[in-house]
């Protein structure tokens, strides 16, 4: 990267110069971090919405042309001839592996998928029809119990190990959560079968009968899961990294990064599409919703639309709208909701206040779509997108602590508050 300076002058006549930081890829950037310094000010910005918490080389995101880049490919590129595994690899370690890298990485995060038994009398304690989004969180939280007194946060191994471990256990405890909501046995990781398979045998499969596996469905959840895996510094993962930035235990960083993921307005948002898809019930009522949308004066909104990065197509929900297609003539379903969902897009497409706001549809519009052809069900949607999104987290939380100026994460804030004022005994109140 390389530096010059930008000049500010106070209102009160002082003067700041400040480093522009500009890197090959993405906008120039002042670093603010000597601003209070020189001038006493802070700066402000809700949502952080112009502001840069990190540097990361992971993922690149470039919202005015719909780029999105994993260690510098396409994730085009990566759909079209990648694979999750492969695509963890690189994510976790900057570059595509070779056959026998490949090989050993599988075989590591095989050897990593089953999970201390106490975790099934752990679940056993939920209500069936507990939220899966609260057994994750609380399952993955568990673990940190089972993985903290021999983890030394120092050593680059530990850290690489606990990635590994979360990486290969949460679909396991994903499964196990399934199970828990329908009520049958638990069923245990299948070793000779890889990642997508591993995770469908144990949320289809019994013990009383073999499973078999339908190849569509597990390439289909393969393709959803690299879309899936990292996105730069969405708000699960800044979460991560602030509770990373303390130095806590890994365990409880994903945990935390579940829970963020679970909002509407975030990866629960493919749960709301499809809960909004079933209210909308035909395209006779769209109009109807595209007006509530647009109401200021209602809290309606077209749930997997818009991007607080992309203003342009979000390029995972092209793709995921071609393998909706596809995956759904290939298993031969017929889902009226798809029709519903492209009609919704065409119609707010052509509608001034979407076009003016650069609202498309993102990740999240037709990704339930596909999760509910291969029968997941809908509460279930964003426990995919934490498994694939723990590559992500984890990648980034690896990447924060071999970064020289990481520091722990202490935004400020602008005070609104009361003046300093005198305490008044209650019997002067
Ligand atoms: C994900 O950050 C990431 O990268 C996230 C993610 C990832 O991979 O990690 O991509 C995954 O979370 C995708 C987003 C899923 N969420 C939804 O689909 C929920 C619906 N979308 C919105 O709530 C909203 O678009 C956000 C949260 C996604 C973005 O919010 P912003 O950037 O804060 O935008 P905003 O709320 O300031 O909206 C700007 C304007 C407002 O209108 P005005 O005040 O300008 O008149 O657009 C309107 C909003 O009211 N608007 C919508 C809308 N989204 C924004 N109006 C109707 N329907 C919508 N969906």
């Amino acid at each position: 990267m390389s530096q010059d300076v930008v000049k500010i002058i106070t209102p009160e006549g002082q003067t700041a110069e400040l480093p522009v930081i500009r890197s090959e890829m993405g906008p120039p950037t002042f670093d603010i971090k000597t601003l209070n310094k020189q001038t006493g000010y802070f700066t402000y910005d809700s949502g952080f919405a112009a502001t840069g918490s990190c540097t990361s080389d992971i993922t690149f995101i470039d919202g005015g042309k719909g780029v999105l880049l994993y260690r510098g490919y396409p994730i085009e590129q990566l759909a079209e001839q990648s694979n999750f595994m492969e695509v963890t690899y690189l994510l976790m370690n900057g570059e595509l592996p070779n056959q026998s890298q490949s090989n050993a990485f599988n075989d590591e995060i095989t050897r990593h998928t089953m999970v201390h038994e106490k975790i099934h009398a752990f679940m056993k304690g939920f209500q069936y029809d507990a939220h899966p989004m609260a057994m994750m969180m609380s399952a993955i939280g568990s673990l940190a119990a089972f993985y903290h007194n021999h983890m030394d946060m120092n050593n680059p191994e530990d850290r690489r190990l606990a990635a590994i471990r979360l990486i290969a256990k949460m679909p396991t405890v994903a499964a196990t959560v399934y199970k828990n909501y329908i009520g049958q046995p638990f069923m245990y990781p299948k070793n000779s079968l890889n990642f997508t398979e591993r995770l469908l045998h144990m949320m289809y499969g019994v013990p009383a009968e073999p499973y078999e596996i339908n190849p569509v469905a597990a390439k289909a959840l393969d393709l959803l899961f690299i879309l899936h895996a990292d996105h730069e510094q969405n708000a699960s993962t800044s979460t991560v990294r602030l509770v990373g930035s303390t130095g806590a235990n890994p365990f409880a960083c994903i945990s935390a990064g579940i829970a963020s993921l679970w909002g509407p307005a975030h990866g629960g948002a493919n749960e709301a599409v499809l809960n909004m898809l079933d209210e909308i019930g035909d395209v006779s009522q769209i109009d109807k919703y595209i007006a509530k949308a647009k109401d200021k004066n209602d809290p309606f909104r077209l749930m997997g639309f818009g991007h607080r990065v992309y203003k342009n197509f979000d390029p995972r929900a092209t793709i995921i709208r071609k393998a909706c297609h596809d995956v759904l003539g290939e298993l031969g379903v017929q889902d009226p909701q798809l029709e519903l969902a492209m009609r919704l897009e065409e119609i707010a497409l052509k509608d001034e206040y979407f076009v003016a706001r650069n609202l498309y549809p993102n990740v999240d519009f037709y990704s339930g779509i596909i999760y509910k052809a291969l029968g997941i069900p809908v509460q279930m949607f964003t426990v995919m997108f934490a498994i694939a999104r723990t590559v992500g987290w984890t990648s980034q939380w690896l990447e924060q602590y071999e970064t020289p100026d990481t520091r722990i994460g202490r935004p400020r804030q602008v005070y609104r508050g009361a003046k300093t004022r005198d305490f008044v005994p209650l019997n002067k109140r």
